[in-house]
């Protein structure tokens, strides 16, 4: 049956990170009666374990509702800038967005973001200011931000409260007058939108896809136009969020299709299903997605130096997260593992976390590092990931690193401290726009480098939490970069070296130290705590030798207490990793920098 698309509407929910998308989706499960009461429970479209002990959508999730015979389909969407390239996917399968924005923290950087790239796919905007139900809501101020920095009349703002209820109804109503029903023909030839995919492991590649023209009956047989693979359509469906089989799905709706296919690779996202090899000669490949580039890379190692199971692992995790990317490491000391690239350090933690949790893995993770461009005097140009890669000096003409163009949004009381932060970490200042009375947009290009590990909780600290940032990778810039190494126990440890700008090296050397002081326990002997350059030795300090007696403090003979404690004092230990004679953490490499 071919649904009237007159009464379909697909509709993203946008905003800043925790400003309410997934709160406001659960009313609309509600509401719509989609999900029964007994089986409700809190950000109901976050699936994932960790999606839901973190509070932040990571994944974006798709759901079809009923809303007095529309058909309502929504793309929930993550709002941390890692997962950026989420949100531009699912802006292409629709056409409109609600906008939220928290009436206690107003506009901030992804609002921004996030509405410019809704404003360039031609999106319907609904602007809703959430959270109306706290006492420190702003509902007057926020909405003449939206008026004077979106330009968005005030009279089409909605006031709710996603968490009570308020409002909720009046945005389903506007989902349904002011978002227009998808445009298309299903009596044209099969063109679907790829938007997402996922790796089912028994029945294959499952893609998630906007129908733009034609329609898709179960069985039919299909095919990838850009690499022509072929399949077939072993089940099509929507979402509930469940995947629910249909009969078919046709021009203007979203749903899925079970594959089939092994990998997916062969069904990428952004690229179109067509039907006959016919079809695809005509059909015009859809506007796809550019594809992710990991920004940030770190070494995962086992405890056990073993890699078989952490390469099953990760390839599992690939199946479904096409943006990470893995390939062999070999390290003298830390023996076989993967260098892994992310879209972030956000990224990069979820990842660790879910090989720890879900398959058991005891990791040793190298402190992150960015990609870096090497020229060497022979002028061959190398791509290096980790410092270990780094040419020997003699041979090196010049290094680039990747910039950014950095957004940050603050209120302007704490724009000096701002400021000063980005001056700090080699931000170079490009302009400032007040947004409004209260609000300054500051535009800064910086080294990525300098923004990958405590830049973020600096900017809240400096500005009590107000400040949000935004940023695009815009290529690679020269800089004088060096190799600093540590080592501990006169043992170079290789996964801690960094590259850092010559001109910081001391600085950074002595901060790294007083880190590893901090970390490393005590042990029998002195241990000697060395930053060098190139075999010179430039920051010194030592961890004194210390036993430590657990076991002094009991009195008596009570043996069993005795035993106990030496047991709990080895399981203590069973986390720490032995580099040459010396004991250390084994996530000792990504707390240094923190
Ligand atoms: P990400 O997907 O991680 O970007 O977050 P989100 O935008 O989906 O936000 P989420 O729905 O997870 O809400 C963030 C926090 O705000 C949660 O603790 C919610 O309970 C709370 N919250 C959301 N809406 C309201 C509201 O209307 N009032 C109040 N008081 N709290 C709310």
């Amino acid at each position: 049956m071919v649904k009237d698309m007159k009464t379909i509407r697909n509709f993203v929910i946008i905003s800043h990170i925790d400003h309410g998308k997934s709160t406001l989706a659960d009313r609309f499960l509600e509401l719509t009666s989609t999900i029964p009461p007994e089986k409700m429970r809190e950000q109901y479209l976050d699936l994932m374990d960790l999606e839901r002990e973190k509070g932040i959508t990571i994944k974006m999730q798709s759901v079809r509702m009923i809303y007095n015979n529309y058909m309502l389909n929504l793309i929930d969407t993550p709002g941390h800038v890692d997962f950026s390239y989420e949100v531009s996917r699912a802006l292409a399968a629709v056409e409109g967005a609600i906008l939220l924005v928290d009436a206690t923290q107003g506009i901030q950087a992804q609002t921004l973001a996030n509405f410019q790239l809704a404003k360039e796919q031609n999106l319907v905007i609904i602007p809703a200011v959430n959270k109306i139900d706290l006492p420190s809501a702003e509902i007057t101020e926020v909405s003449r931000e939206i008026e004077n920095i979106l330009g968005i009349r005030r009279d089409e703002i909605l006031l709710v409260s996603a968490k009570e209820g308020t409002g909720v109804r009046e945005v389903l109503k506007a989902v349904v007058g002011r978002i227009p029903s998808p445009k298309g023909n299903p009596n044209l030839p099969l063109q679907a939108l790829i938007f997402d995919s996922v790796f089912d492991p028994y029945r294959g590649v499952v893609v998630y896809v906007r129908i733009i023209n034609g329609r898709l009956k179960k069985n039919e047989k299909i095919r990838f136009l850009t690499k022509g693979k072929e399949g077939e359509a072993l089940e099509v469906g929507y979402f509930k969020p469940n995947l629910s089989p249909t009969e078919s799905l046709s021009a203007g709706e979203i749903g899925y299709i079970v594959t089939g296919l092994k990998s997916v690779q062969d069904a990428r996202v952004g690229d179109t299903v067509t039907k006959s090899k016919m079809d695809q000669e005509t059909i015009e490949p859809l506007e796809g997605y550019r594809e992710p580039k990991p920004f940030v890379f770190a070494s995962f190692f086992t405890t056990s130096g073993e890699p078989k199971e952490l390469r099953e692992a990760l390839e599992k995790l690939q199946l479904n997260d096409s943006s990470l990317v893995f390939e062999p490491e070999k390290s003298s000391i830390l023996g076989l593992g993967f260098r892994c690239g992310f879209l972030g350090l956000l990224h990069l933690d979820i990842i660790q976390e879910r090989l720890e949790r879900e398959y058991a893995l005891d990791l040793v993770v190298t402190t992150p590092s960015v990609p870096y461009k090497v020229t060497k005097k022979d002028q061959t140009e190398i791509d290096i990931k980790t410092p270990q890669e780094l040419p020997n000096p003699a041979e090196i003409l010049e290094i680039k690193e990747p910039y950014l163009n950095l957004e940050i949004i603050s209120p302007s009381k704490y724009l000096g401290l701002v400021m000063e932060l980005t001056l700090n970490h080699r931000g170079i200042y490009k302009e400032m726009d007040y947004l409004d009375s209260k609000n300054v947009l500051l535009s800064y290009e910086i080294p990525l480098a300098e923004i990958l590990v405590d830049f973020y909780d600096c900017l809240k600290q400096v500005s009590s939490g107000y400040a949000s940032l935004n940023y695009k990778l815009i290529g690679f810039r020269p800089e004088k970069l060096v190799k600093l190494d540590f080592l501990v126990a006169s043992e170079k440890i290789e996964p801690l070296s960094l590259i850092v700008p010559q001109k910081d090296s001391f600085k950074i050397g002595q901060t790294v130290v007083k880190k590893l002081k901090k970390v490393i326990p005590r042990q029998m002997f002195k241990i000697s705590l060395q930053a060098a350059i190139g075999g010179k030795v430039i920051v010194r300090e030592d961890i004194p030798a210390y036993r430590k007696d657990v076991t002094a403090k009991l009195y008596g003979g009570d043996v069993t207490r005795k035993r106990k404690l030496i047991d709990k004092q080895k399981k203590g230990k069973s986390k720490l990793k032995r580099f040459g004679k010396v004991e250390i953490p084994s996530d000792l490499f990504l707390k240094v920098l923190r």
